[in-house]
């Protein structure tokens, strides 16, 4: 960027608010994978839409690449800045600006972390749903950009059901605006459906309006052992019925998972259940009539133990020992710690196919690397699989032969390469594996309109232009090979 570039930004956002060279902090280059080392040329934390606005008229005047950096709980690269390219944070867009009793929306800026916005609506009586591991630090332009999903999508669905409104600003800097709160508007195309999900190559987030729900009373959660998958689908649709539509959470875990995990923890808290079920679900309800609400998870959960479809339950019968039911599945650092470094999947495919993509997918990845450690977990009930993979080093060769076993056995299934953490960088490479050709082009065709001189975010999700355009199969593997450096 030329001096004029540099004085034009701190103009617009003032200097306190746009860090060059060494006062970047590492948060604005690397993601929670650190997988890409990156180099932008500054950081810039606008405090409303207009320096937004102003700030991307004279990028895109300059063709300098802009990429929106929230929590970096990001795990594919899709938030790391481009080499040369601008760094934006939203940060000091934050505000929850009003919680709507009548209507049920919240209006929140893009920067504001998750659990805030949750935190703030509780206060108010009222629920925003969408929940994941990572609520302290995502941030609600982060959780927008990839759709995210979590551990309620059964019950209350993923981000594009949640959001209402939207306000962005377009490449050059345009302010679109549709902040209504109506759940109901087909008036035309629904432009926002574009924005969400689109990791911040169509537009940047700036404001939202997002869908409350009723503030459950009550959680009820359990921890239960199966003998097979069949069982525990079978668990999940008996669960469905019988707590009358109370599920919010089934959440799988595949034995050597839910082992990892639980002995890691020993210092912690005790294992809640022996290691040696082939799989594990982790069951909750949210309701209304806490004592009706107690009664009938346990009557659901011991008539299902009577027919043998459920082989052991643990029911949390605390906050506390909800939160230690909860821990297994979601406190993940002292588990996986010794696993770095190691390649992360969020896989999607139908139920039906899951427990045979498992063992395929596992065969695929011990058949190139017979010592790898191969977990599978997940929000199953959504289709959604997470792998994680670790053979003890990584290399862009390694995390090649990694990817290629988990995708390229997922293909035949007709599966999706991201369920929920989204394309970035690393999944670009194999986005034909789950698009196809003319699904690629129609996506090329809406990013060359929204952003013609690709100063938005480039090279996520559709890749630089020159990959782009070839599929897996016209280069005999995944598109393009110019994978970014590993520096795990
Ligand atoms: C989870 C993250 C990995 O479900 O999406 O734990
Ligand atoms: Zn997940």
């Amino acid at each position: 960027m030329s001096r004029e570039f540099d004085a034009a930004l701190a103009d617009i956002v003032g200097a306190r608010h746009f860090q060059v060279g060494d006062a970047i902090g590492e948060r604005y280059r690397l993601d929670i994978s650190r997988k890409y080392a990156s180099n932008p040329v500054g950081v810039a934390k606008p405090g409303s839409i207009d320096e937004v606005s102003a700030i991307m008229r004279l990028a895109h005047a300059h063709g300098v690449p802009v990429t929106v950096v929230g929590g970096q709980s990001g795990t594919c690269g899709a938030a790391v800045p481009s080499d040369g390219g601008l760094a934006l944070s939203l940060e000091r867009m934050n505000e929850v600006e009003e919680v709507d009793l009548v209507s049920m929306t919240m209006t929140v800026g893009a920067g504001c972390i998750l659990q805030v916005a949750q935190e703030r609506a509780e206060e108010q009586g009222v629920f925003l749903p969408l929940d994941l591991g990572a609520r302290g630090s995502a941030t609600i332009g982060g959780v927008i950009g990839t759709n995210a999903g979590g551990n309620r999508v059964i019950r209350w669905g993923m981000m594009r059901d949640m959001v209402l409104g939207l306000e962005a600003v377009l490449a050059d800097g345009t302010v679109v605006s549709s902040l209504g709160k109506m759940i109901k508007d087909n008036a035309g195309y629904a432009w926002k459906h574009l924005l969400i999900g689109s990791e911040g190559t169509l537009g940047i987030v700036t404001r939202a309006v997002m869908r409350l729900r009723p503030l459950p009373t009550n959680r009820q959660t359990a921890l239960v052992g199966l003998s097979s998958f069949a069982d525990a689908i079978t668990v999940l649709r008996r669960l469905d019925v019988s707590l009358s539509g109370q599920l919010s959470s089934f959440e799988l875990m595949w034995k050597d998972f839910y082992r990892l995990h639980s002995e890691a923890q020993l210092a912690q808290r005790p294992c809640p259940m022996p290691h040696d079920y082939p799989i594990y679900a982790l069951v909750e309800t949210m309701g209304g009539e806490e004592e009706g609400d107690a009664e009938r998870f346990q009557r659901g959960l011991i008539r299902l133990i009577e027919e043998g479809l459920v082989a052991d339950a643990v029911i949390g019968q605390s906050e506390r020992e909800r939160d230690g039911l909860w821990a297994v599945r979601e406190e993940l650092e002292p588990g996986f710690a010794p696993l770095r470094p190691f390649a992360a999947y969020d896989v999607s495919v139908a139920i039906a196919d899951m427990p045979a993509y498992v063992d395929q997918a596992r065969a695929a990845v011990l058949k190139k690397f017979p010592n790898a450690v191969v977990l599978f977990y997940g929000h199953a009930g959504d289709g959604n699989l997470h792998a994680l993979c670790s053979v003890g080093r990584m290399d862009s060769g390694i995390q090649f032969a990694l990817d290629d076993a988990i995708y390229g056995t997922l293909r035949p299934y007709g599966g999706s390469v991201s369920a929920e953490h989204g394309i970035g960088t690393t999944r670009a490479p194999w986005l034909g594996h789950s698009r196809s050709e003319t699904e690629l082009a129609l996506m090329r065709t809406i990013k060359q309109a929204l952003d013609p001189k690709g100063v938005l975010n480039p090279g996520k999700i559709l890749g630089h232009a020159a990959s782009a355009q070839k599929t897996a199969d016209d280069v005999g593997g995944p598109v393009g090979s110019e994978l970014p450096p590993v520096i795990v």
